[in-house]
C-alpha cells in the first residue's frame, strides 16, 4: 500500500518525508489555503521535497479553465498530479489531460457509479472520501470494497484507488485489507500509526534493565 500524506504544510511533509514511508502528497484548495501560501510556490515546494506525485487540485469548474489549469499546475513539476472534482466537466478534463500524459486524481468521489466512470476518463487515481460518508452515517469502507471489487472485473483498469478523508488509523487497515492502492493519511493520523503506549513503555522497561548491566553493545564487540 502507497501511503500519501494528506497536506500543504511544509514542516509536516519534511519531518515525515524522513520516514522514509512517504510515497506522495494530496492537497485540495482548503488545504492550501491553510498553507497561507500561492499554490505555485507550495506545489513546487512540496515537489521538491517528495519525488512521488503530489496531487495540486484545480479551482475552476468548467471544462475549458480546468484546462488551462490543470495544464499550468502540470508544468509545476514532473511529478504533480492534476486533481479534478468528480463532475461531468471534471471526467471530461481527466480523459484530456490523461491523454496528454499528465497524471490526474479524480477526487470527491462519493459512489461507485462515480469511480467506474473516473477508471473509464483514464484517471490515474480515484479519491473516495470514506470519512465524510462516515459522517453521514454511511459506511466509507463499503464504498471502498465495491470499488475494489468493480475495478479487479477490468485488468484494462490502470486508476488506483487512493482511499481520502481519513479520519484514524483503522481506516488505513480497512483500507489495507481491502487492497486499496493508497492511502492518503493526515500527519496526525500517521504518528497515530506507529505510536503506541505499550511499545513505550516495553522499551523504557528493555533499556531500564539494560542500564543495571552496565554494558555498551559497541564496547563489547
Ligand atoms: O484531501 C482530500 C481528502 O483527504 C479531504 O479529507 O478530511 O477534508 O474530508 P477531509
Amino acid at each position: 500500500m502507497k501511503f500519501f500524506i494528506d497536506t500543504a504544510d511544509l514542516n509536516e511533509i519534511r519531518e515525515l518525508n524522513q520516514t522514509r514511508l512517504v510515497d506522495g502528497v494530496t492537497t485540495n484548495p482548503s488545504l492550501i489555503a491553510q498553507s497561507g501560501q500561492k499554490i505555485a510556490k507550495v506545489i513546487e515546494q512540496i515537489c521538491a521535497i517528495v519525488t512521488g506525485p503530489v496531487s495540486a487540485e484545480v479551482t475552476a469548474i468548467d471544462f475549458e479553465n480546468m484546462l488551462k489549469e490543470g495544464r499550468y499546475l502540470a508544468k509545476i513539476a514532473s511529478n504533480v498530479t492534476v486533481k479534478v472534482p468528480l463532475t461531468v466537466d471534471g471526467l471530461k478534463a481527466c480523459r484530456t489531460l490523461s491523454r496528454e500524459g499528465t497524471m490526474v486524481n479524480v477526487t470527491l468521489c462519493f459512489s461507485a457509479a462515480q469511480a467506474l466512470m473516473a477508471a473509464k476518463a483514464g484517471a490515474t487515481f480515484i479519491s473516495p472520501f470514506v470519512g465524510r460518508l462516515d459522517d453521514l452515517s454511511q459506511n466509507g469502507m463499503e464504498l471502498i470494497e465495491d470499488i475494489c471489487d468493480i475495478y479487479a472485473n477490468y485488468p484494462r483498469f490502470e486508476t488506483e484507488v487512493l482511499v481520502a478523508s481519513i479520519r484514524h488509523p483503522l481506516h488505513v487497515i480497512q483500507a489495507a485489507r481491502i487492497g486499496a492502492d493508497v492511502a492518503t493519511i493526515p500527519p496526525k493520523v500517521l504518528r497515530q500509526m506507529y505510536d503506541h503506549p505499550l511499545t513505550k513503555t516495553g522499551l523504557e522497561a528493555f533499556l531500564a534493565d539494560w542500564a543495571k548491566t552496565g554494558e555498551t553493545i559497541l564496547e563489547s564487540i
